[in-house]
């Protein structure tokens, strides 16, 4: 039986293996983590990540072949293959802060494995690296390998929250590079052969090292950076009376362009697109690619420039004031059908109207207020660590109260703000939501999902991103 061990029970870790688990009988999946707490979540009924179809895939494996312990050493020891899907956050102190990626803990990992390895392993690369990260960990593991021979493999994983277990069922591509030697190869081989279990043949990529690690972080500038087009282009819209929705769909008709990941937004969100544009920028610049760097830095500035000026909109529109006004937010994960909260947009924005004073209430399906209060109070990037080491939880926001229902967060407000695209925002009664609210009523949609001209007709004033201006908003001041 081949016998897997994955270092890190996260958002990547825990599906990916759960999966692995399911589609390979024959296989042993551990998964393994420092965090105690994680763990115990991930053998109990309430696990710690909400992703639509995990608690299946995990109730059909758990006990079965698939367990998540603590006893990392014991099953690094037993296992053929290591995958390492740990945190690979932005530095926050040294060089490279703010952009390089800290690869702290890859590296223990890395040092955990050679240090209680006794018989030959493949390590597979799943968390997202720099370029080149390969060279160092084989540096790492050789050096205190005992004689043992390692193969490291990269493997990055593409599958986006929210739809992991359908991305991981049914993935675009599975990449794995490896180093063009005999035992490389045989190594990829091997691994090729666990995802062959389910994934068609033509859909497994086989690469060298350097570049299947930089085709992780090419994706995910590539789908930021149609983000930020298309966001750029909802600025215009807005400005001219086009409406972004219709552009957008004549633009993706084009079968070159193709239709998705072409919404606009109040900006993009999540654990990854940042951290790795950041990581890519920083990796140009070391290789003295000053132009590229800049070039792909401009799809962060766009995407908060995005942010602040809905921000502005929101408070242009009040009277230049939202001080002491309360403003619901209906939505705080960084998308729909995920509790997380990683780099969300709503963040930015909540910050951004404390800074004018208001009174926020949020309500978010997925998000406790915990949760919420820890990620106004967290400093950048600090978030990005195991939970365990993060800072403990300071003092609540006074400004801030959170529900757990839409119509108490937006009773009494003067403003709506929508930040997440959560399907019952589409269906709420806004009737008695404009009846409950102070007059004139606001609304703010971030996420385009209510239509602008049906609430107008219930009495609201109206933003949505990238569509022709309420004719309220017109005579405000020009939001730049
Ligand atoms: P996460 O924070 O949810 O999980 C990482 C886990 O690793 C944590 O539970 C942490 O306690 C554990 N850990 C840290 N050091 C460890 C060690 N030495 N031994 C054992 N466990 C350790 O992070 P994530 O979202 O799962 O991301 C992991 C990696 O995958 C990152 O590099 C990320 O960029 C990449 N990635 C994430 C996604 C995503 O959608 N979240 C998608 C693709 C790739
Ligand atoms: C992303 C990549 O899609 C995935 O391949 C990679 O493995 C991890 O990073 P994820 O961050 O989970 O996945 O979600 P994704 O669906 O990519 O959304 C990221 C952010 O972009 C969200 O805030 C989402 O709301 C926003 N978005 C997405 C838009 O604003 N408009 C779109 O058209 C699509």
């Amino acid at each position: 039986m081949v016998k897997i061990c994955c270092l890190g029970a996260g958002y990547v870790g825990g599906p990916t293996m759960a999966v692995i688990a399911l589609k390979c009988p024959s296989v042993e999946v551990v998964v393994v983590d420092i965090s105690v707490a994680r763990i115990a979540a991930w053998n109990s009924d309430q696990l710690p990540i909400y992703e639509p179809g995990l608690d299946d895939v995990v109730k059909k494996c758990r006990g079965r072949n698939l367990f998540f312990s603590t006893e990392i050493e014991k099953h690094i020891g037993q296992a053929d293959i290591v995958f390492v899907s740990v945190n690979t956050p932005t530095k926050t102190r040294g060089l490279g802060a703010g952009m390089a990626a800290d690869l702290t803990y890859w590296e223990s990992a890395a040092r955990m494995i050679a240090d209680v390895a006794k018989s030959d392993k493949i390590v597979v690369e799943k968390s997202t690296v720099p370029v080149k990260t390969a060279e160092a960990i084989e540096k790492i593991l050789i050096h205190n390998s005992k004689g043992i021979n390692f193969q490291i493999l990269s493997n990055p994983e593409f599958l986006a929250e929210g739809t992991a277990i359908q991305d991981l069922f049914n993935p675009d591509r599975v990449l794995i590079g490896g180093r063009e030697t005999p035992e490389g190869k045989k190594a990829v081989q091997a691994l090729k052969q666990v995802y062959a279990n389910w994934v068609p043949e033509d859909r497994i990529i086989t690469t060298n090292l350097w570049s299947a690690e930089l085709s992780k972080l090419a994706a995910n500038a590539f789908l930021a950076q149609r983000i930020s087009s298309v966001n750029a282009i909802s600025a215009l819209c807005e400005a001219t009376g086009a409406d972004v929705a219709e552009v957008a769909y004549s633009v993706g008709k084009d079968t070159r362009i193709g239709p998705k990941f072409l919404s606009a937004s109040v900006g993009f969100g999540g654990s990854c697109f940042q951290k790795d544009i950041l990581s890519l920028v920083y990796i140009c610049e070391c290789n003295g690619l000053p132009e590229v760097a800049s070039y792909w830095k401009d799809v962060i500035k766009v995407n908060d420039y995005q942010k602040s000026r809905f921000v502005n909109r929101v408070v242009s529109s009040m009277f230049n004031t939202v001080s002491e006004k309360k403003i619901a937010v209906l939505g705080f994960a960084f998308k729909k059908d995920t509790g997380d909260t990683r780099e969300t947009p709503a963040i930015d924005v909540c910050k951004g109207l404390l800074g004018d004073k208001a009174k926020i209430s949020i309500y978010d399906p997925q998000v406790s207020e915990e949760q919420i209060q820890r990620d106004l109070a967290l400093k950048k990037f600090d978030w990005d660590h195991p939970v365990h080491l993060q800072p403990t939880s300071p003092t609540a926001v006074k400004q801030v109260t959170v529900t757990w229902d839409a119509y108490e967060a937006t009773k009494g407000a003067h403003g709506v703000c929508i930040l997440t695209e959560w399907d019952e925002f589409r269906k709420l009664d806004y009737v008695k939501i404009y009846e409950n609210m102070q007059k004139p009523a606001f609304i703010f949609d971030g996420r385009n999902v209510i239509d602008p001209q049906k609430l107008r007709k219930i009495g609201f004033i109206v933003f949505s991103i990238g569509k022709p201006l309420d004719p309220w908003l017109k005579d405000m001041p020009a939001v730049v």
